[in-house]
Protein backbone atom coordinates (compact mmCIF):
# COMPACT_ATOMS: atom_id res chain seq x y z
CA UNK A 1 0.00 0.00 0.00
CA UNK A 2 1.39 3.39 -0.79
CA UNK A 3 0.83 6.22 1.73
CA UNK A 4 -1.01 9.34 0.08
CA UNK A 5 -1.57 12.16 2.06
CA UNK A 6 -4.97 13.80 0.82
CA UNK A 7 -3.17 16.06 -0.78
CA UNK A 8 -0.67 14.74 -2.29
CA UNK A 9 0.04 16.33 -5.95
CA UNK A 10 2.22 13.16 -7.27
CA UNK A 11 0.06 10.59 -8.85
CA UNK A 12 -2.12 12.84 -11.68
CA UNK A 13 0.34 13.22 -14.36
CA UNK A 14 -0.54 16.19 -15.65
CA UNK A 15 -1.45 16.80 -19.42
CA UNK A 16 0.42 19.66 -21.49
CA UNK A 17 2.00 20.89 -18.30
CA UNK A 18 5.47 21.45 -16.44
CA UNK A 19 4.78 18.80 -13.70
CA UNK A 20 7.22 19.54 -11.40
CA UNK A 21 7.19 23.21 -11.83
CA UNK A 22 2.94 22.93 -11.14
CA UNK A 23 3.59 20.96 -8.57
CA UNK A 24 6.62 23.04 -6.64
CA UNK A 25 4.53 26.03 -6.88
CA UNK A 26 0.78 24.88 -7.72
CA UNK A 27 -1.56 26.78 -9.18
CA UNK A 28 -5.12 25.93 -7.41
CA UNK A 29 -8.83 26.66 -9.08
CA UNK A 30 -11.57 25.66 -7.31
CA UNK A 31 -14.55 27.71 -8.54
CA UNK A 32 -16.04 29.21 -11.48
CA UNK A 33 -18.31 32.05 -11.76
CA UNK A 34 -19.36 34.11 -15.62
CA UNK A 35 -15.95 36.01 -15.97
CA UNK A 36 -13.63 34.71 -13.02
CA UNK A 37 -12.20 31.96 -11.61
CA UNK A 38 -11.42 31.77 -7.76
CA UNK A 39 -8.45 30.09 -6.70
CA UNK A 40 -7.93 27.55 -3.26
CA UNK A 41 -6.38 31.15 -1.61
CA UNK A 42 -9.65 32.68 -2.19
CA UNK A 43 -8.08 35.24 -5.24
CA UNK A 44 -10.14 36.25 -8.21
CA UNK A 45 -9.09 35.71 -11.30
CA UNK A 46 -10.02 37.23 -14.48
CA UNK A 47 -10.72 34.25 -17.20
CA UNK A 48 -8.80 35.82 -20.21
CA UNK A 49 -9.11 32.17 -21.93
CA UNK A 50 -12.27 31.08 -21.62
CA UNK A 51 -10.75 27.79 -19.77
CA UNK A 52 -9.47 26.65 -22.68
CA UNK A 53 -10.90 28.21 -25.44
CA UNK A 54 -14.11 26.34 -24.05
CA UNK A 55 -16.16 28.09 -22.11
CA UNK A 56 -17.57 30.43 -24.15
CA UNK A 57 -20.65 31.32 -22.39
CA UNK A 58 -18.44 32.03 -19.29
CA UNK A 59 -18.51 29.84 -15.76
CA UNK A 60 -21.14 28.19 -13.69
CA UNK A 61 -23.88 29.64 -16.10
CA UNK A 62 -27.23 28.91 -14.59
CA UNK A 63 -29.16 27.48 -17.90
CA UNK A 64 -26.26 25.26 -18.41
CA UNK A 65 -25.82 23.84 -14.59
CA UNK A 66 -30.09 23.03 -14.54
CA UNK A 67 -30.30 21.07 -17.52
CA UNK A 68 -27.04 18.86 -16.75
CA UNK A 69 -28.44 18.35 -13.11
CA UNK A 70 -31.53 17.56 -14.56
CA UNK A 71 -31.03 15.05 -17.06
CA UNK A 72 -28.17 12.98 -14.51
CA UNK A 73 -31.21 12.27 -12.69
CA UNK A 74 -33.34 11.34 -15.65
CA UNK A 75 -31.25 9.33 -17.56
CA UNK A 76 -27.81 9.54 -17.23
CA UNK A 77 -26.74 6.95 -20.08
CA UNK A 78 -28.39 5.28 -23.37
CA UNK A 79 -26.57 3.44 -26.09
CA UNK A 80 -26.16 5.26 -29.36
CA UNK A 81 -25.01 2.38 -31.27
CA UNK A 82 -28.86 0.39 -32.70
CA UNK A 83 -30.32 3.19 -29.96
CA UNK A 84 -31.60 6.60 -29.85
CA UNK A 85 -32.82 8.83 -27.49
CA UNK A 86 -34.61 12.36 -28.36
CA UNK A 87 -32.02 15.33 -27.06
CA UNK A 88 -29.23 13.78 -29.38
CA UNK A 89 -31.46 14.53 -32.11
CA UNK A 90 -32.57 17.64 -31.73
CA UNK A 91 -29.21 18.74 -30.02
CA UNK A 92 -28.27 17.67 -33.77
CA UNK A 93 -31.05 19.86 -35.01
CA UNK A 94 -29.75 22.54 -33.44
CA UNK A 95 -26.84 22.46 -35.04
CA UNK A 96 -27.51 21.90 -38.22
CA UNK A 97 -29.44 25.27 -37.72
CA UNK A 98 -26.65 27.33 -37.33
CA UNK A 99 -24.19 25.81 -39.12
CA UNK A 100 -23.30 26.98 -42.56
CA UNK A 101 -26.09 25.82 -45.54
CA UNK A 102 -25.59 22.50 -46.18
CA UNK A 103 -23.89 20.95 -43.32
CA UNK A 104 -26.62 18.81 -42.50
CA UNK A 105 -25.12 16.22 -40.56
CA UNK A 106 -24.30 15.99 -37.39
CA UNK A 107 -21.79 13.10 -36.12
CA UNK A 108 -20.84 12.76 -31.96
CA UNK A 109 -17.32 12.28 -30.38
CA UNK A 110 -15.93 13.31 -26.69
CA UNK A 111 -13.28 15.82 -27.35
CA UNK A 112 -11.68 17.63 -30.54
CA UNK A 113 -8.93 15.87 -30.77
CA UNK A 114 -11.91 12.73 -31.26
CA UNK A 115 -13.48 14.84 -34.14
CA UNK A 116 -10.53 15.39 -36.10
CA UNK A 117 -9.84 11.44 -35.98
CA UNK A 118 -13.22 11.06 -36.76
CA UNK A 119 -13.41 13.69 -40.19
CA UNK A 120 -10.17 11.99 -41.39
CA UNK A 121 -11.87 8.50 -41.66
CA UNK A 122 -15.69 9.94 -42.49
CA UNK A 123 -13.34 11.34 -45.31
CA UNK A 124 -10.97 8.03 -46.48
CA UNK A 125 -14.41 6.17 -46.31
CA UNK A 126 -16.13 8.23 -48.20
CA UNK A 127 -14.01 8.29 -51.29
CA UNK A 128 -14.15 4.30 -51.08
CA UNK A 129 -17.62 4.32 -50.81
CA UNK A 130 -17.87 6.22 -53.98
CA UNK A 131 -15.12 3.93 -55.23
CA UNK A 132 -12.06 6.08 -55.71
CA UNK A 133 -10.52 4.39 -52.71
CA UNK A 134 -7.22 5.27 -54.07
CA UNK A 135 -7.43 8.79 -52.41
CA UNK A 136 -5.87 7.84 -49.10
CA UNK A 137 -3.48 10.84 -48.63
CA UNK A 138 -4.14 13.71 -46.13
CA UNK A 139 -3.05 17.00 -46.39
CA UNK A 140 -2.50 19.24 -43.17
CA UNK A 141 -0.17 22.25 -42.27
CA UNK A 142 2.96 23.45 -40.63
CA UNK A 143 1.67 24.71 -37.46
CA UNK A 144 -1.48 23.34 -37.34
CA UNK A 145 -3.09 21.75 -34.24
CA UNK A 146 -5.49 19.12 -34.72
CA UNK A 147 -5.49 17.71 -31.36
CA UNK A 148 -3.25 14.70 -30.01
CA UNK A 149 -4.32 11.48 -31.41
CA UNK A 150 -2.35 10.24 -34.09
CA UNK A 151 -4.17 10.93 -37.08
CA UNK A 152 -4.50 14.51 -35.37
CA UNK A 153 -0.41 14.69 -35.01
CA UNK A 154 0.35 13.50 -37.92
CA UNK A 155 -1.47 16.06 -40.31
CA UNK A 156 -0.96 18.51 -37.38
CA UNK A 157 2.38 20.83 -37.97
CA UNK A 158 3.84 21.54 -34.19
CA UNK A 159 7.31 19.97 -34.01
CA UNK A 160 7.22 19.49 -30.14
CA UNK A 161 4.00 17.47 -30.74
CA UNK A 162 5.35 15.02 -33.26
CA UNK A 163 8.77 13.85 -32.76
CA UNK A 164 8.97 11.79 -30.35
CA UNK A 165 5.69 9.45 -31.21
CA UNK A 166 7.44 7.59 -34.12
CA UNK A 167 6.82 8.19 -37.73
CA UNK A 168 2.74 8.87 -37.87
CA UNK A 169 0.38 8.17 -39.89
CA UNK A 170 2.01 7.78 -44.04
CA UNK A 171 0.70 9.26 -46.67
CA UNK A 172 0.82 12.71 -45.15
CA UNK A 173 1.99 16.15 -46.58
CA UNK A 174 1.83 19.43 -45.36
CA UNK A 175 0.98 23.05 -46.90
CA UNK A 176 3.07 25.64 -45.24
CA UNK A 177 1.85 27.94 -42.43
CA UNK A 178 0.75 31.47 -43.29
CA UNK A 179 2.67 33.49 -40.50
CA UNK A 180 4.76 36.05 -42.76
CA UNK A 181 6.65 38.38 -41.41
CA UNK A 182 5.49 41.63 -43.58
CA UNK A 183 2.29 40.69 -41.73
CA UNK A 184 3.77 41.81 -38.75
CA UNK A 185 1.03 43.94 -36.39
CA UNK A 186 -2.17 43.16 -39.22
CA UNK A 187 -5.62 44.29 -37.59
CA UNK A 188 -7.82 41.48 -38.36
CA UNK A 189 -6.75 39.35 -41.63
CA UNK A 190 -3.82 39.80 -42.98
CA UNK A 191 -2.90 41.29 -47.00
CA UNK A 192 -0.11 39.03 -47.77
CA UNK A 193 -0.06 35.16 -48.63
CA UNK A 194 -3.26 33.93 -50.15
CA UNK A 195 -0.35 32.54 -52.54
CA UNK A 196 0.48 30.41 -50.11
CA UNK A 197 -3.01 28.23 -50.62
CA UNK A 198 -1.24 27.61 -54.25
CA UNK A 199 1.08 25.31 -52.41
CA UNK A 200 -1.74 23.12 -52.47
CA UNK A 201 -1.61 22.61 -57.16
CA UNK A 202 2.32 22.04 -56.06
CA UNK A 203 1.33 19.29 -53.82
CA UNK A 204 -1.51 17.83 -56.14
CA UNK A 205 1.38 18.02 -58.79
CA UNK A 206 3.62 15.79 -56.69
CA UNK A 207 1.49 13.16 -55.61
CA UNK A 208 -1.16 13.56 -58.41
CA UNK A 209 -4.68 15.52 -57.19
CA UNK A 210 -6.48 11.57 -57.23
CA UNK A 211 -4.90 9.92 -54.23
CA UNK A 212 -5.53 12.97 -52.18
CA UNK A 213 -8.55 12.38 -50.11
CA UNK A 214 -8.75 15.60 -47.76
CA UNK A 215 -7.15 18.76 -47.03
CA UNK A 216 -7.43 19.81 -43.28
CA UNK A 217 -6.34 23.48 -41.59
CA UNK A 218 -7.95 25.25 -38.74
CA UNK A 219 -9.53 28.70 -40.64
CA UNK A 220 -7.61 30.33 -37.99
CA UNK A 221 -4.86 28.42 -36.37
CA UNK A 222 -5.47 28.97 -32.65
CA UNK A 223 -3.05 26.64 -30.68
CA UNK A 224 -0.15 27.65 -32.58
CA UNK A 225 -0.46 30.86 -31.73
CA UNK A 226 -3.28 32.78 -33.28
CA UNK A 227 -2.34 32.57 -36.82
CA UNK A 228 -4.92 34.37 -38.91
CA UNK A 229 -5.50 32.95 -42.86
CA UNK A 230 -4.23 36.05 -45.15
CA UNK A 231 -6.72 37.33 -47.18
CA UNK A 232 -8.23 35.11 -49.76
CA UNK A 233 -6.36 32.65 -48.14
CA UNK A 234 -9.34 30.21 -47.62
CA UNK A 235 -11.15 30.71 -50.51
CA UNK A 236 -8.48 29.64 -53.31
CA UNK A 237 -8.09 26.45 -50.64
CA UNK A 238 -11.89 25.95 -51.25
CA UNK A 239 -11.50 26.35 -55.14
CA UNK A 240 -8.06 24.40 -55.43
CA UNK A 241 -9.95 21.53 -53.41
CA UNK A 242 -12.97 21.90 -55.13
CA UNK A 243 -11.33 21.71 -58.47
CA UNK A 244 -9.56 17.74 -57.51
CA UNK A 245 -12.12 16.43 -55.83
CA UNK A 246 -10.54 16.69 -52.75
CA UNK A 247 -12.77 17.47 -49.43
CA UNK A 248 -12.01 20.09 -47.54
CA UNK A 249 -11.84 20.00 -43.41
CA UNK A 250 -12.15 23.28 -41.43
CA UNK A 251 -11.22 22.19 -37.66
CA UNK A 252 -13.48 24.64 -35.79
CA UNK A 253 -12.82 23.50 -32.13
CA UNK A 254 -11.59 26.92 -30.94
CA UNK A 255 -13.40 28.46 -34.30
CA UNK A 256 -17.30 27.47 -33.41
CA UNK A 257 -19.25 28.89 -31.32
CA UNK A 258 -19.44 32.49 -31.90
CA UNK A 259 -15.41 33.31 -31.40
CA UNK A 260 -14.94 35.21 -34.03
CA UNK A 261 -18.28 36.98 -34.10
CA UNK A 262 -20.46 34.39 -36.08
CA UNK A 263 -21.86 30.94 -35.13
CA UNK A 264 -18.42 29.39 -37.01
CA UNK A 265 -15.88 30.47 -38.71
CA UNK A 266 -17.10 29.20 -42.50
CA UNK A 267 -19.45 31.89 -41.82
CA UNK A 268 -17.06 34.53 -40.57
CA UNK A 269 -14.93 33.69 -43.64
CA UNK A 270 -17.66 33.05 -45.96
CA UNK A 271 -16.26 29.79 -47.06
CA UNK A 272 -17.73 26.62 -46.79
CA UNK A 273 -15.76 22.99 -46.31
CA UNK A 274 -17.51 19.72 -46.70
CA UNK A 275 -16.67 18.33 -43.07
CA UNK A 276 -16.40 20.67 -39.83
CA UNK A 277 -15.01 19.51 -36.49
CA UNK A 278 -16.22 21.10 -33.25
CA UNK A 279 -16.15 20.71 -29.33
CA UNK A 280 -14.88 23.03 -26.57
CA UNK A 281 -17.99 25.27 -27.05
CA UNK A 282 -20.03 22.82 -27.83
CA UNK A 283 -20.66 22.28 -24.44
CA UNK A 284 -19.46 25.41 -23.07
CA UNK A 285 -16.76 22.90 -21.56
CA UNK A 286 -19.23 21.44 -19.00
CA UNK A 287 -19.34 18.14 -20.25
CA UNK A 288 -16.82 16.85 -22.68
CA UNK A 289 -18.15 16.74 -26.36
CA UNK A 290 -17.53 17.22 -29.73
CA UNK A 291 -19.41 16.58 -33.21
CA UNK A 292 -18.19 16.33 -36.85
CA UNK A 293 -20.48 18.45 -39.03
CA UNK A 294 -20.79 16.89 -42.68
CA UNK A 295 -22.68 17.99 -45.72
CA UNK A 296 -25.15 16.09 -47.11
CA UNK A 297 -22.85 14.73 -50.35
CA UNK A 298 -20.41 13.57 -47.82
CA UNK A 299 -23.22 11.93 -45.55
CA UNK A 300 -25.53 10.61 -48.46
CA UNK A 301 -22.52 8.89 -50.39
CA UNK A 302 -22.74 6.04 -47.16
CA UNK A 303 -26.18 5.63 -47.17
CA UNK A 304 -26.08 2.94 -49.62
CA UNK A 305 -26.07 -1.09 -49.14
CA UNK A 306 -28.28 -3.40 -47.40
CA UNK A 307 -30.80 -1.16 -44.71
CA UNK A 308 -29.95 -3.70 -41.90
CA UNK A 309 -26.28 -2.36 -42.41
CA UNK A 310 -24.12 -0.45 -40.30
CA UNK A 311 -23.18 2.43 -43.01
CA UNK A 312 -19.83 3.72 -41.23
CA UNK A 313 -18.09 1.30 -38.84
CA UNK A 314 -17.22 4.18 -35.99
CA UNK A 315 -18.51 5.49 -33.41
CA UNK A 316 -17.76 6.07 -29.36
CA UNK A 317 -19.56 4.32 -26.65
CA UNK A 318 -20.19 8.14 -25.16
CA UNK A 319 -21.38 9.16 -29.03
CA UNK A 320 -24.51 11.57 -27.93
CA UNK A 321 -24.11 11.29 -24.32
CA UNK A 322 -27.37 12.39 -22.73
CA UNK A 323 -25.81 14.49 -20.37
CA UNK A 324 -23.35 16.01 -22.71
CA UNK A 325 -26.90 16.35 -25.46
CA UNK A 326 -28.52 18.62 -22.15
CA UNK A 327 -25.34 20.28 -21.69
CA UNK A 328 -24.78 21.52 -25.38
CA UNK A 329 -28.62 22.47 -25.70
CA UNK A 330 -28.87 24.85 -22.63
CA UNK A 331 -25.17 25.76 -24.14
CA UNK A 332 -26.66 26.68 -27.52
CA UNK A 333 -29.82 28.43 -25.25
CA UNK A 334 -27.75 30.75 -23.06
CA UNK A 335 -25.49 32.20 -27.00
CA UNK A 336 -28.69 32.85 -28.06
CA UNK A 337 -30.85 33.90 -25.52
CA UNK A 338 -27.69 36.26 -24.52
CA UNK A 339 -26.99 37.17 -27.85
CA UNK A 340 -23.36 36.10 -27.17
CA UNK A 341 -22.28 35.59 -30.68
CA UNK A 342 -23.00 39.45 -31.72
CA UNK A 343 -21.66 40.39 -28.53
CA UNK A 344 -18.51 38.86 -29.86
CA UNK A 345 -18.96 40.61 -32.83
CA UNK A 346 -19.87 44.19 -31.82
CA UNK A 347 -16.73 44.12 -29.00
CA UNK A 348 -14.42 42.87 -31.45
CA UNK A 349 -13.37 46.44 -32.90
CA UNK A 350 -12.92 47.22 -28.76
CA UNK A 351 -11.02 44.29 -28.54
CA UNK A 352 -8.61 45.20 -31.55
CA UNK A 353 -8.10 48.00 -30.57
CA UNK A 354 -7.02 47.24 -26.87
CA UNK A 355 -4.83 44.35 -28.02
CA UNK A 356 -2.69 47.07 -30.35
CA UNK A 357 -2.21 49.59 -27.75
CA UNK A 358 0.18 47.26 -26.30
CA UNK A 359 2.43 47.48 -29.47
CA UNK A 360 4.83 49.67 -27.53
CA UNK A 361 4.81 47.37 -24.57
CA UNK A 362 8.20 45.83 -23.56
CA UNK A 363 9.60 42.94 -25.35
CA UNK A 364 6.37 42.85 -28.04
CA UNK A 365 7.20 41.93 -31.85
CA UNK A 366 3.69 40.98 -33.08
CA UNK A 367 -0.16 41.25 -32.24
CA UNK A 368 -2.29 39.24 -34.24
CA UNK A 369 -6.32 39.40 -33.63
CA UNK A 370 -9.91 38.58 -35.14
CA UNK A 371 -13.41 38.22 -33.15
CA UNK A 372 -12.59 37.34 -29.61
CA UNK A 373 -9.35 36.34 -30.14
CA UNK A 374 -5.57 37.65 -29.66
CA UNK A 375 -1.71 37.30 -29.43
CA UNK A 376 0.80 39.01 -28.20
CA UNK A 377 4.37 37.61 -29.43
CA UNK A 378 7.24 38.18 -27.15
CA UNK A 379 10.90 38.22 -28.28
CA UNK A 380 12.54 35.16 -27.02
CA UNK A 381 14.92 35.27 -24.88
CA UNK A 382 18.43 34.19 -25.95
CA UNK A 383 18.68 30.09 -26.12
CA UNK A 384 15.46 30.27 -23.66
CA UNK A 385 12.43 29.96 -25.96
CA UNK A 386 9.56 30.05 -24.38
CA UNK A 387 10.65 31.06 -21.00
CA UNK A 388 9.57 35.12 -21.27
CA UNK A 389 6.06 34.48 -22.45
CA UNK A 390 6.03 31.41 -19.43
CA UNK A 391 7.18 33.97 -16.57
CA UNK A 392 4.49 36.32 -17.93
CA UNK A 393 2.24 33.91 -17.65
CA UNK A 394 2.77 33.43 -14.13
CA UNK A 395 2.95 37.10 -13.13
CA UNK A 396 -0.27 37.57 -14.85
CA UNK A 397 -1.52 34.53 -12.67
CA UNK A 398 -0.25 36.21 -9.67
CA UNK A 399 -1.47 39.66 -11.07
CA UNK A 400 -4.91 38.44 -10.97
CA UNK A 401 -5.42 37.18 -14.86
CA UNK A 402 -5.69 34.10 -16.73
CA UNK A 403 -4.02 34.12 -19.95
CA UNK A 404 -2.59 31.09 -22.25
CA UNK A 405 1.06 30.14 -23.37
CA UNK A 406 2.57 28.60 -26.71
CA UNK A 407 6.09 29.06 -27.47
CA UNK A 408 6.83 32.93 -27.00
CA UNK A 409 3.12 33.91 -27.94
CA UNK A 410 0.52 34.95 -25.38
CA UNK A 411 -3.06 33.95 -26.78
CA UNK A 412 -6.12 35.41 -25.04
CA UNK A 413 -9.86 33.77 -25.93
CA UNK A 414 -11.63 35.59 -23.01
CA UNK A 415 -15.51 34.45 -22.54
CA UNK A 416 -18.10 35.93 -24.93
CA UNK A 417 -19.88 37.40 -21.71
CA UNK A 418 -16.75 39.82 -21.25
CA UNK A 419 -17.25 43.40 -20.72
CA UNK A 420 -15.20 46.56 -22.12
CA UNK A 421 -13.77 47.40 -18.65
CA UNK A 422 -13.22 43.63 -18.57
CA UNK A 423 -10.94 44.29 -21.69
CA UNK A 424 -9.35 47.13 -19.41
CA UNK A 425 -8.20 45.06 -16.82
CA UNK A 426 -7.29 42.32 -18.97
CA UNK A 427 -5.03 44.45 -20.59
CA UNK A 428 -3.68 47.00 -18.64
CA UNK A 429 -2.62 44.26 -16.54
CA UNK A 430 -1.09 42.33 -19.15
CA UNK A 431 1.16 46.00 -20.13
CA UNK A 432 2.53 45.87 -16.12
CA UNK A 433 3.21 42.35 -16.63
CA UNK A 434 5.21 43.20 -19.54
CA UNK A 435 6.81 45.85 -17.88
CA UNK A 436 8.52 43.81 -15.62
CA UNK A 437 9.47 41.22 -17.49
CA UNK A 438 13.18 40.47 -17.66
C1 LIG B 1 -8.13 23.26 -33.67
C2 LIG B 1 -8.13 22.20 -32.61
N1 LIG B 1 -8.37 20.94 -32.94
C3 LIG B 1 -8.40 19.96 -32.01
C4 LIG B 1 -8.17 20.23 -30.69
C5 LIG B 1 -8.17 19.13 -29.69
O1 LIG B 1 -9.25 19.19 -28.85
P1 LIG B 1 -9.27 18.32 -27.50
O2 LIG B 1 -8.23 18.87 -26.60
O3 LIG B 1 -10.70 18.50 -27.01
O4 LIG B 1 -9.02 16.90 -27.89
C6 LIG B 1 -7.91 21.55 -30.29
C7 LIG B 1 -7.65 21.88 -28.88
O5 LIG B 1 -7.22 22.96 -28.54
C8 LIG B 1 -7.87 22.55 -31.29
O6 LIG B 1 -7.58 23.82 -30.96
Amino acid sequence: MHDHKANDLDAFWMPFTANRQFKANPRMLVAAKDMHYTTSEGRQILDGTAGLWCCNAGHCRPKIVEAVQKQVAQMDYAPAFQMGHPIAFELANRLVDIAPEGMDHVFYTNSGSESVETALKIALAYHRARGEGQRTRLIGRERGYHGVNFGGISVGGIVTNRKNFGTLLAGVDHLPHTHLPENRFSKGQPEHGAHLADELERIVTLHGGDTIAAVIVEPMAGSTGVLLPPKGYLQRLRDITAKHGILLIFDEVITGFGRLGAPFAAQHYGVTPDLMTTAKGLTNGTIPMGAVLASGAVHDAFMNGPEHMIELFHGYTYSGNPIACAAGIATLDTYAEEGLFENAASLAPYWQEALHSLRDARHVIDIRNEGLIGAIELDPIAGEPTKRAFTAFLKAYEAGILIRTTGDIIAMSPPLMITKDQIDTLVGTLRDVLGKLD
